[in-house]
């Protein structure tokens, strides 16, 4: 086993480096950190891994891997890799900052889907001015939360202080106050029909692919609004854009997509009732990650719990 720490860190590139050294040499000045993929890497020197999308098959080369750490809060992108070494332990990075960006933003969110301010931007590119007949109110505004992990529970305790009535679905019971909860498969369609606004914040996992389809987005309400801030893999674009254009749905706000990022020739750019915002929904700083990182990295080499660990017994 190396004595000497060595992460490898693939996330932004090379231009993001300078940045993630001098974050490592701050907060774990006993590591040395290299650039995935860097020239003369010993792969048997390889103890850490803080990455995202990494390589297929690469992680696997790593034969004193440690611990490997997402630069996000999901882990389906490392997973993605079928030869992820499995017995390696997979955290997940999520900081008070992820929880409360992402709280925010999907407040933002919801009070500018509440508020059509897709069609007020349009108005203004066409230079035309019609105010809107009716002002809603988030206190009439039903909005669902769907998934109510680490960022769920948080995004839906902070619209429920905006004021939002606040639903919230998830795979398992939770009770959370000022919101009303359901759960299971069996309770998904309620849920669904009771949403003006449906917020994916699901982890991807086998059993949430594909979740949003023609069928189960039909059941949200007449007019409703989608925002995804979750993984593009769990709805279906096609059947998303076909609900739009047929005035089911009112707007979709996108921040994330299948291929990102999202390609120059792709419809959603342009569609006028969609808003694309380029994952951008809550990425603390790397000097914040880095930090974040050192301090799983500390405790997995004191033995030490480690939290936030993928448990692939629930796919995330
Ligand atoms: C970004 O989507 C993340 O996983 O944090």
């Amino acid at each position: 086993m190396p004595e000497r720490l060595l992460v490898v860190v693939k996330s932004g590139g090379a231009a993001a480096m300078p940045e993630w050294r001098a974050a490592f040499a701050a907060a774990l000045p006993e590591a040395e950190v290299r650039m995935w993929g860097e020239p003369g890497i010993d792969p048997a020197a390889v103890t850490h891994a803080l990455v995202w999308e990494p390589d297929a098959g690469v992680l696997a080369s790593f034969p004193n891997l440690r611990l490997v750490i997402s630069t996000g809060a999901g882990v389906d992108h490392v997973l993605a890799d079928a030869d992820y070494p499995r017995h390696v332990p997979l955290a997940r990075m999520i900081l008070p900052q992820t929880r409360e960006g992402m709280a925010e933003f999907v407040g933002m969110s919801a009070l500018m889907l509440m508020r059509d301010m897709r069609t007020i931007a349009r108005q203004q590119a066409e230079r035309h001015w019609r105010i809107p007949p009716d002002m809603p109110l988030a206190r009439l505004t039903r909005v669902g939360v769907l998934g109510l992990g680490a960022l769920g529970l948080h995004a839906a305790r902070y619209l429920a202080t905006l004021g939002f009535q606040t639903s919230g679905w998830s795979r398992s019971p939770k009770t959370i106050a000022g919101v009303t909860t359901s759960h299971g498969m069996a309770q998904l369609p309620a849920f669904l029909a009771e949403c003006d606004i449906l917020v994916n914040l699901l982890p991807q996992t086998a059993d949430t692919v594909g979740l949003l389809d023609r069928a189960r987005l039909s059941l949200l309400p007449q007019g409703a609004s989608v925002l995804n801030v979750g993984r593009a893999a769990h709805v279906v674009t096609a059947d998303l854009l076909a609900l739009l254009d047929a005035g089911h749905l009112s707007t979709a706000m996108l921040d994330v997509f299948d291929t990102e990022p999202l390609p120059k020739d792709s419809p959603l750019w342009d569609h006028p009732r969609v808003v694309v915002t380029p994952h951008c929904a809550s990425t603390p700083s790397r000097t914040d990650r880095a930090h974040r990182a050192a301090t799983l990295i500390r405790l997995a080499e004191a033995g030490e719990p480690v939290p936030d660990l993928y448990e692939a017994a629930r796919g995330y």
